[in-house]
């Protein structure tokens, strides 16, 4: 059974609710309470895949505050591995803004923080994977540290799960060499007009279920009334299908765990189990 290597942003989400999101020039008033939640969507899937099962290891930033070393504790009480995790002087660890309207759906702003801090130096956790392991990266870090860490990993036979989330083009190597490229449809749509082309694609399409290279597989729909809150949906379904990849299982199998954890994220307020931080 291989480890998952968890590349990615740790955030302190700072979470409200809206009765509906404000247009462009509109300010509206929450509806409920601030809370901060753990997030970021290297945190949220490096979790995703504990919980599935995996050993982990987290290679990220926090900054010198209380919320870089709460989010630290909160990593290692999981069992997670967090000695690629830097602390960075002078700096805050990442925020987001986030709203979730009554259909559970979210807007977020990100403040990188110390995710912004990311550098190739901080990859030598990379060194020891080895192949069956499974490095699963997003885009919330630099995206030339992103890529610096994909061949890494590549050139040791592991495999390399790219989330390009938030979306941002791919170098096109990289795209050619992760196994596979995880976005949502709307991801997809630019990713198609930026030229590069993944060597595999997996789209997911929220509770419709997904298509990878253009095989589909059924999702598992959550009646309306039962969906909470919607952020960190696409790092569950990321982290819960890096952590079935690294234990050995097919596609088929490995979706089916995915969608299963992506559908349980959806019930729950906040992008990870219990995210109080
Ligand atoms: O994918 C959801 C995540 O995006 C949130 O936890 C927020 O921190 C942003 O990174």
């Amino acid at each position: 059974m291989g480890r998952v290597v968890v590349l990615g942003s740790l955030n302190v989400d700072l979470v409200t609710e809206v009765d509906r999101h404000p247009r462009p020039g509109e300010t509206v008033l929450a509806v409920g309470p601030l809370v901060r939640l753990a997030g970021g969507k290297g945190g949220n899937q490096a979790v995703a895949a504990a919980e599935a099962g995996a050993g982990v290891a987290m290679v990220a930033c926090v900054g010198d505050d209380a919320d870089g070393r709460r989010y630290l504790a909160r990593l290692r009480a999981r069992g997670i591995d967090t000695a690629g995790v830097r602390v960075v002087a002078g700096e805050s660890t990442g925020q987001a803004w986030v709203a979730v309207d009554g259909e559970g759906e979210n807007a977020i702003v990100v403040v990188p923080g110390a995710n912004a801090h990311v550098t190739a130096g901080d990859l030598g956790p990379l060194d020891g994977l080895r192949p069956g392991d499974v490095l699963l990266v997003q885009l919330e870090v630099p995206l030339r540290v992103v890529a610096e860490a994909a061949r890494r990993a590549q050139s040791r036979g592991a495999r390399v799960v790219v989330n390009a989330a938030p979306y941002a083009a791919l170098p096109h190597d990289v795209a050619a060499l992760a196994d596979p490229v995880v976005v949502n449809e709307h991801e997809a749509l630019a990713l198609a007009d930026s030229g590069s082309v993944p060597r595999s694609l997996l789209v997911t399409f929220g509770g419709e279920g997904c298509s990878w290279d253009g095989v589909e597989f059924p999702g598992a729909p959550v009646e309306a009334p039962h969906v909470v809150d919607t952020t960190g949906a696409g790092d569950a379904f990321c982290g819960a299908l890096a952590a079935a990849l690294a234990e050995g299982h097919g596609r088929a199998e490995a979706v089916r765990r995915a969608t299963e954890a992506g559908a349980a994220a959806v019930r729950r307020q906040g992008a990870q189990a219990d995210p109080s931080l």
